[in-house]
């Protein structure tokens, strides 16, 4: 090897005495005179490098005192124990001390540090994405992000699934979130589209009879962007034949436990089942975060007929019992309430109920209920002394939703959201469509090609919003991880669905013309799901936002910094691509 015979994670005690050769980054160096230290880092770790005035040679020293961070150099030198040990790094208990270095090449002063926590702000770091890279926390990332591949590759493989890629410039729908388009010159006036999900092309796959298929692909959404969205994306993109619902989650959950024992050495219990209309009862939400309790309870019969308007006019009084919190004090409560009527969340107010130590009761509406009347809220509740109860009211969905951000908030308060604690669920049984005011139309809540459950399909013409799916998405800690479901495979059934989403029949034939004819001959019934890599990856680390377990992400404008990306292209790159009228 003429660069490196170790690289700078790997040397120990054991290795004393022998001669290296390593090379890497020079992370700071420190010169006490007679003494001089430089700490020398590659993505394994970093070694400690030692010289000594008069020990080393004097030429050694000039260079090493000339090194600037971030400058690449090789080194040949013996491995020696080290005086004053460092027990926080593998290799602290060495040091080499130095018979050569080679400077490899210079590098100017990096605009941030080079540390785990570094000071650089988010552009800075964008910008200099490379730069960023070389952090630990980054690289650990990436490398959480690889074994995830692996793991999953490997139990897929197992499995018997079939890893096939699809095309990326396909065809827009308009469907979904908007496409991001590219205009072909050989066709004028015509464009492609970027793959949203590879979803009809894996249906036609298994058409195709391929059976199993899966495919770890980037997937593109010209969407607004917040920190578990990225305009591209990867997805973990599966598909099975012959297949029901559960098959389907047994095999995905299967994958997904796997991933929890492989990367991260945990057994996760068996998945909770809980179907939408449940999630939305007890939680506000499709997606729940089951790490805590705090579950709806829902008031109307003890909250009207007490004079107490807010609540007589409100369609849903429902509340959660925060335990322990009795002892919120006036300004607590009085933020509580502010947070509720941020914008954002949009509630009039917040009711509590103290149930407190001593057993006495004290709410915000004492005003309007005795306290015998709380005792039943309270009992409701299953409140025990200490315990606060929180309680909003207005419209149905509304105020479900909000509540269901006032409990993630005090889940946030009370430390009931561990990010190292996984609390995986199935939520299954979605609406088949939601009717959306604006454009007075229903979508399809997956995507058109999910199969209705088959019980509720007589629903179809009478009562459409009614209509169950066979759809489910994986959710872990509140993060959507993943969705699916058993798909439409009989042409009628297709273009009914596509008529109650509104296309007229050569609408439907002409975007999904393909996927009907594809159906005329022999479709297998078929069903299967995607999972958010991104997501999952950042979810494993404990971490909120998807932007760190991407090598080069775009960043809230949807913008690479680095490659100053999007930009705007020359006049005759335009006219080539026939999207400028040439004069
Ligand atoms: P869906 O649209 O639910 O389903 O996407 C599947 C999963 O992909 C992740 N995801 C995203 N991650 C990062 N940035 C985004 N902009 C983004 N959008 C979605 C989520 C989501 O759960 N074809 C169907 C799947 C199927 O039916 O098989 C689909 O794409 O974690």
């Amino acid at each position: 090897m003429t660069f490196r015979t170790h690289t700078c994670g790997e040397l120990r005690l054991t290795d004393s005495g022998k001669e290296v050769t390593l090379s890497g980054w020079v992370q700071r160096t420190r010169d006490k005179g007679n003494l001089l230290w430089i700490d020398l880092r590659d993505r394994y770790g970093i070694t400690q490098l030692f010289l000594q005035e008069g020990e080393s040679k004097a030429e050694l020293l000039s260079i090493a005192r000339s090194l600037g961070r971030e400058f690449v150099i090789k080194i040949v030198g013996v491995v020696s124990e080290r005086e004053s040990k460092n027990p926080n790094i593998p290799t602290g208990e060495i040091e080499i001390k130095l018979t050569s270095i080679e400077l490899l090449n210079a590098s100017k002063t990096p605009p941030f540090t080079i540390e785990d926590k570094s000071d650089g702000g988010d552009e800075l770091r964008m910008k200099y994405r490379y730069l960023d890279l070389r952090r630990n926390p980054l690289r650990q990332n990436l490398a959480l992000r690889h074994r995830m591949s692996i793991a999953t590759r490997s139990y897929l493989d197992g499995q018997g699934f079939f890893e096939i890629e699809t095309p990326y410039l396909i065809k827009s729908t308009p469907e979904g979130a908007r496409d991001f388009v590219v205009p072909s010159r050989m066709n004028p006036g015509e464009f492609y589209a970027l793959p949203q999900s590879p979803q009809t092309f894996k249906q036609i796959l298994m058409v195709a009879g391929y059976d199993r298929y899966f495919q770890i692909v980037r997937c593109f959404r010209d969407e607004d962007l917040r920190a578990d969205r990225q305009p591209e994306f990867t997805q973990i993109d599966c598909e099975m034949a012959f297949v029901t619902q559960e098959d389907v989650l047994n095999t995905f959950e299967g994958l997904a436990r796997h991933l929890f024992r492989e990367v991260k050495n945990l057994d996760v219990a068996a998945f909770e089942r809980m179907d939408y209309a449940t999630a939305m009862k007890l939680y506000g939400s499709d997606k729940p975060d089951l790490r805590f309790g705090m579950a709806f309870e829902e008031l109307n019969d003890l909250a009207k007929n007490h004079d107490f308007s807010i609540f007589d006019e409100a369609e849903l009084v429902v509340g959660i019992n925060a335990e322990g919190c009795s002892e919120y004090s006036r300004k607590q409560l009085d933020a509580l309430t502010d947070f509720v009527k941020k914008p954002q969340v949009g509630a009039k107010g917040l009711v509590y109920i103290k149930y407190n130590t001593d057993g006495s009761i004290k709410s915000s509406i004492d005003k309007y209920f005795t306290t015998d009347d709380l005792k039943k809220w309270v009992d409701r509740f299953n409140a025990k002394p200490g315990d606060l109860m929180l309680i909003l009211s207005g419209r149905e969905e509304a105020t479900r939703k909000q509540l269901n951000v006032l409990r993630i908030e005090m889940g946030n308060q009370l430390g009931l959201r561990d990010p190292l604690v996984f609390k995986p669920l199935w939520v299954t049984d979605f609406p088949l469509l939601e009717w959306n005011e604006e454009s007075q139309r229903f979508y399809a809540m997956h995507h058109p090609f999910t199969s209705p459950k088959p019980e509720d399909i007589h629903l179809l013409d009478s009562d459409p919003g009614k209509v169950r799916a066979n759809a489910y998405d994986m959710v872990i800690n509140g993060v959507e991880v993943g969705g699916g479901s058993i798909r439409i495979h009989d042409r009628g059934l297709q273009k009914r669905m596509f008529s109650l989403l509104g296309f007229t029949d050569e609408e439907a034939m002409n975007q999904f013309g393909f996927l009907l004819n594809a159906f005329e001959y022999g479709a297998p019934p078929h069903g299967g799901l995607a999972l958010g890599f991104d997501r999952l990856t950042a979810l494993f680390a404990g971490h909120d936002s998807i932007r760190d377990f991407i090598a080069f992400p775009k960043n809230n404008s949807g913008r690479d910094i680095m490659i100053d990306s999007p930009s705007p292209i020359a006049d005759e790159q335009l006219n080539e691509l026939h999207l400028r009228i040439v004069q």
